[in-house]
């Protein structure tokens, strides 16, 4: 390479930011100590340049609207996170924890377009074609028209893919790969952004859409910087709790669909299998109205999805009192306490709270403050919930109860899993459902909700 077309800069890890000189703070992000040295190769090579039909300029009311044909993936909850299947040419960036099962979900997705669709490839710098081929027989995997490929080169690879034509291309990882043209070693900041780049102009000039697997770090972003996350046009990250067989995959970023959307596979022997109706998932251990223990049907995306929140309340025997909260927001435990002991005069100053979402969720929706206010009362109070309860609302500091976002479809979700009693704000606007037998139960504040909710009678018995 000639030395002299090579010009050293530093970037933010964080932000992205450049510099011509080390900078101990970003001043775009404020980030202490993210700067690090890359480079920036100025001969710009032909490949550097995106050639396309569209490389002129036109008139935006003479551009085609035809709609560009999607590649569904076969796999009913990836195409959902993806808005409707692969739009062609499209870079999608999947991160997630080692051994979450990045590799696993996009080698099972290659071999149903290859099943489908035509020829598609598996390019890997993490793992020899051996190791592919076992996790194969693994998955059950005939491996028709999957063509695997162990390399590390960029542009290597790149030159086998030219001649193979795939429909489809998963590069895993992007950290694990290099271009020779460029300094330093695979994994540093000037190589992911550069290999990334390469990659979006293979995928927009061929027209094929092509998935890159990325390592996150102990933070969760991304590892690199996180202009990756601007290059590319879809950000998908695989999640789950280390000791449960569930993964969740989200999206963050959809230049073509919405970022709502929620896919939920099970890890199991034979690999990943969608989870097709999650209420029932999550609420396997619900035993009917049990003493701490609330069903709220949440919104994850456009999916309802009943969820169980448990609470645990129990005498402090020494030192100041603790809150634990498992897939809620602490801060949202200390309101949803605070406002319990000063709006429902529950004595709860001296008690251990825990709360806990079962199944591994994370929920940040403030429409289950209601249910965790219940559950948590329910626990101290020694009260059960009445028959067949779900309850949903927004909790306000002075203890009023707020309407939350579409809850006609909450309603019908948690119905249609044998849910009949409804407990809901009363300031909700007016609901037009069908007359499916549910109770409708409102109420205006908290105190309210707590005699409406939970049965009178005191009791442990199970
Ligand atoms: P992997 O796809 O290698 O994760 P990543 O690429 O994100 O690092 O998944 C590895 C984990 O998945 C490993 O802990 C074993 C588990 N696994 C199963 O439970 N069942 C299976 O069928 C397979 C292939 C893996
Ligand atoms: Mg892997």
């Amino acid at each position: 390479m000639d030395r002299s077309k090579v010009k050293h800069i530093f970037v933010c890890k964080q932000c992205g930011k450049e510099s011509a000189k080390w900078l101990g703070r970003c001043p775009n992000c404020q980030t202490w100590n993210s700067f690090v040295e890359a480079t920036v190769n100025l001969s710009r090579t032909p490949i550097d340049r995106p050639c396309s039909r569209e490389d002129i300029p036109q008139e935006l009311s003479q551009v085609e609207t035809g709609s560009f044909p999607r590649l569904p993936v076969g796999c009913g909850e990836m195409n959902r996170v993806l808005g409707g299947g692969l739009v062609p040419g499209s870079l999608v960036l999947i991160g997630g924890e080692p051994g979450i099962g990045k590799s696993t979900l996009l080698l099972q997705i290659l071999a149903k377009v290859a099943e489908n669709n035509g020829l598609v490839a598996y390019v890997s710098g993490e793992e020899s074609t051996n190791q592919i081929k076992l996790r194969a027989e693994r998955l059950n995997l005939g491996g028709k028209g999957l063509f695997i490929l162990s390399e590390i080169n960029l542009a290597v690879f790149l030159r086998h893919l030219e001649e193979l034509l795939p429909r489809l291309v998963v590069v895993d990882s992007i950290q694990s790969v290099y271009l020779e043209d460029v300094p330093g070693v695979s994994g540093s900041i000037a190589q992911v952004r550069e290999c990334t780049q390469r990659l979006m102009y293979w995928a927009k000039q061929n027209n094929v859409p092509v998935f890159i697997i990325g390592h996150v770090t102990k933070d969760g972003s991304i590892a690199g910087p996180s202009v990756l996350e601007h290059i590319v046009d879809v950000v998908l990250y695989f999640e789950g709790e280390r000791f449960s067989n569930y993964r969740m995959l989200r999206s963050v970023k959809n230049r073509f669909g919405s970022t709502n959307e929620v896919g939920i596979f099970e890890m199991g022997h034979g690999g990943l299998v969608e989870v097709e109706n999650p209420s029932r998932v999550f609420l396997s251990t619900h035993k009917d109205a049990a003493i701490g223990s609330i069903v709220v049907p949440v919104l994850e995306g456009t999916r309802p999805l009943l969820v169980e929140i448990q609470a645990l309340t129990t005498s402090v025997g020494f030192g100041p009192p603790r809150r634990i909260a498992n897939g809620i927001d602490f801060n949202r435990l200390l309101l949803i306490s605070a406002v319990l002991s000063k709006r429902a005069g529950l004595r709860i100053s001296n008690q251990d709270i825990i709360v806990n979402v079962t199944g591994g969720l994370k929920i940040n929706e403030p429409a289950i403050d209601l249910g965790i206010a219940l559950a948590i009362t329910s626990s101290f109070r020694d009260s059960r919930p009445i028959p067949g309860l779900v309850a949903l609302g927004e909790l306000g500091l002075n203890g009023e109860l707020r309407s939350v976002a579409q809850v006609e479809r909450r309603i019908v979700e948690a119905s249609r899993l044998g849910f009949k009693s409804f407990l809901m704000p009363k300031s909700s606007p007016q609901l037009s459902l069908d007359d499916i037998g549910i109770r409708l139960i409102e109420a205006s504040s908290i105190s309210d909700a707590l005699r409406l909710g939970l049965t009178k009678k005191v009791g442990r018995e199970q």
